[in-house]
């Protein structure tokens, strides 16, 4: 047994989280602390995203949900953002193939039609090629913020209040969720942001009411298999109490 498959024999599978969210942070710092551009980070960070899409699977998670770029990041350096634009293109026609082998959904979450031609035509290549797919669904979070996905939410419910097909007084919780990008999904049990920063950075803000947070510090370029493993083995061991006490949950009621 390899030390990552004695890991794995440790879980519990009654208890693995559906919906695993992702905030890949830390690529810059890596590649600077090897002497490289910061976009040598990027790239050997998409290896660890075909790694952990591939464990997620393997796993039976239902749902990955990986932050590859914000809505703040296009305010980075010209030269970054082109770059990024370039790999996440690239590297999805390259995954292509084992994502269909291994029967992966592709979602797009996020203000997509900001994202330049050439990627977003990849990306939409991807989507429609993997709609059919019924195991792991992946969303990828490209120009994506909370903020925008909310304020989208909030001009389209104003919409169909000012054209009476909605009732102020109907909307409740779930209309809100039903007008998300992750519409008809379950909320993220557990949310791993690996880079060593304590924030959320403008991500999920609705849907990770009452998520379990996960913070390491490996950057995301070293974020090994049996770190993510580690990180679901330490899940496991929380009791998620949604607002009641621990022996209300304990007894079930
Ligand atoms: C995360 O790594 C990737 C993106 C935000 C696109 P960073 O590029 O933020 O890496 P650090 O935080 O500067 O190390
Ligand atoms: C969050 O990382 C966004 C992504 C991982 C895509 P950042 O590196 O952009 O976050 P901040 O700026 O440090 O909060
Ligand atoms: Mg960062």
């Amino acid at each position: 047994m390899t030390p990552l498959e004695h890991k794995i024999s440790q879980l519990d599978p009654d208890r693995m989280p559906v919906h695993v969210a992702m905030i890949m942070d830390g690529n810059g710092r890596w590649a600077k602390s090897k002497g490289f551009v910061r976009s040598d980070g990027h790239a050997e960070g998409v290896s660890t995203v075909h790694r952990v899409t591939k464990l997620s699977s393997d796993l039976g998670v239902k749902y990955l949900t990986l932050y590859a770029f914000s809505t703040e990041n296009w305010n980075r350096p010209q030269e970054e953002v082109d770059t990024l634009m370039y790999l996440i293109g690239w590297a999805i026609e390259r995954e292509l193939p084992e994502l269909l082998a291994n029967n992966v959904k592709i979602n797009l979450l996020g203000d997509i039609e900001r994202i330049p031609e050439d990627a977003r035509k990849r990306l939409f290549f991807a989507r429609n090629e993997t709609a059919h797919c019924t195991g792991l669904q992946l969303n990828m979070c490209l120009s994506y913020s909370s903020r925008w996905e909310i304020t989208e939410a909030a001009r389209k419910l104003a919409s169909l209040a000012a054209e009476g097909k909605l009732d102020p007084a109907d909307i409740n919780e779930q209309t809100i969720s039903d007008n998300l990008s992750t519409a008809g999904m379950p909320d993220p049990d557990l949310l791993i942001r690996t880079g060593g920063e304590y924030r959320i950075s403008n991500y999920l803000l609705w849907q990770i009411a009452y998520s379990e947070l996960y913070f390491t510090n490996a950057l995301w370029p070293d974020f090994s298999d049996e770190d993510y493993v580690d990180a679901i083995l330490d899940f496991q061991n929380r009791e998620r109490r949604f607002g009641k006490t621990s022996d209300q949950v304990r007894n079930n009621n």
